[in-house]
């Protein structure tokens, strides 16, 4: 199986992209409500979480677990790697054999450096598909990055941005409000809306060319980002350009693939209520979800 781990509901949105892409996978989503959301916590305690949460999913069985939520992404993912790679004990070892972890930062730094490279002074439009307009020279070379505070401060970006193309200039905004607006289904009122704009307004005066939605849950005001930010900055759409490149990734790993079942099944997990994780899980999957189980994930 696939796991998909994320700090509740965000996730899903990256996971709805899994389910178009690669629906004939079966996959376990585990959502870690109880403790969520992640953004404002310590790294200590977003690692402590996001490890519990990976070894669930391998426990449950799972080959390949992908880390959704990007404030674990960002904090956690790269020391979580090392660590199950060098650590030598003989059970880590056991248990890591053929198994995988993958995030999301490093899908969206490598189509952002493309599109920097690729565009030249001419867009492809907001969402990488649209025609686009002309922009001043160096626009394409500089980023912006919204995300909860646990990824913008982590620097994560920033810094697999630098790697790829060390001329890239990345402007970061923390909008730790946004999240909770969006869970309770705030995404369209006006507040949120000039809350956002006041969110924008830095990168805006940093004239960025390019904009990460480095949060699950800013898909859902993706139409506003565009508005705000304008017809000539591209807008990359989280959840398309990690699911592509999880198809990459299968297609360049046919040892993992082999491994992974292929019946579309999938299961629910969450570390609080079942019924209201159906509830509001269901509107950022943008389908309904059957059968959700509450389980217990710290030990
Ligand atoms: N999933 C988180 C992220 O993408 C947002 C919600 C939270 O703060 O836990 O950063």
């Amino acid at each position: 199986m696939i796991g998909v781990f994320d700090s509740g509901f965000g996730g899903l949105t990256i996971f709805r992209e899994f389910l178009k892409t690669l629906p004939q996978y079966d996959y376990i989503y585990l959502g870690d409500n109880a403790r969520a959301p992640y953004g404002n916590r310590s790294h200590e305690a977003v690692k402590r979480f996001t490890e519990q949460g990976v070894n669930y999913l391998f426990d449950k069985g799972c080959k390949l677990v992908i880390i959704a939520c990007n404030t674990a992404s960002s904090n956690v993912l790269r020391e979580l790697q090392e660590e199950y790679l060098r650590n030598p004990a003989p059970e880590i070892a056991a248990k890591m054999k053929g198994r995988k972890i993958l995030g999301v930062i490093r899908p969206m730094v490598e189509e952002v450096a493309r599109i920097a490279e690729n565009s030249g002074n001419l867009t492809p439009g907001v969402d990488g598909k649209t025609p686009g307009v002309k922009r001043p020279a160096g626009k394409n070379l500089r980023v912006g990055v919204v995300g909860t505070r646990g990824t913008i401060n982590s620097k994560s970006y920033e810094t697999e941005l630098r790697k790829l193309n060390p001329d890239l200039k990345i402007y970061g905004q923390a909008c730790p409000l946004l999240v909770p607006l969006i869970e309770e289904d705030w995404a369209d009122k006006p507040e949120t809306r000039m809350i956002l704009k006041k969110y924008l307004r830095y990168l805006m005066s940093c004239n960025v060319g390019t904009l990460i939605l480095g949060c699950t849950h800013y898909p859902f005001l993706y139409k506003e980002f565009c508005r705000v930010m304008g017809r000539n900055v591209v807008i990359p759409h989280p959840g398309e350009v990690v699911a592509a490149s999880l198809k990459d990734y299968l297609s360049r790993h046919p040892e993992i693939d082999s491994r992974l079942a292929k019946k579309g099944t999938r299961h629910y997990l969450t570390t609080d209520i079942a019924d209201r994780f159906r509830e509001i899980g269901g509107r950022f999957l943008g389908q309904k979800l059957d059968k959700v189980e509450k389980v217990d994930i710290a030990k």
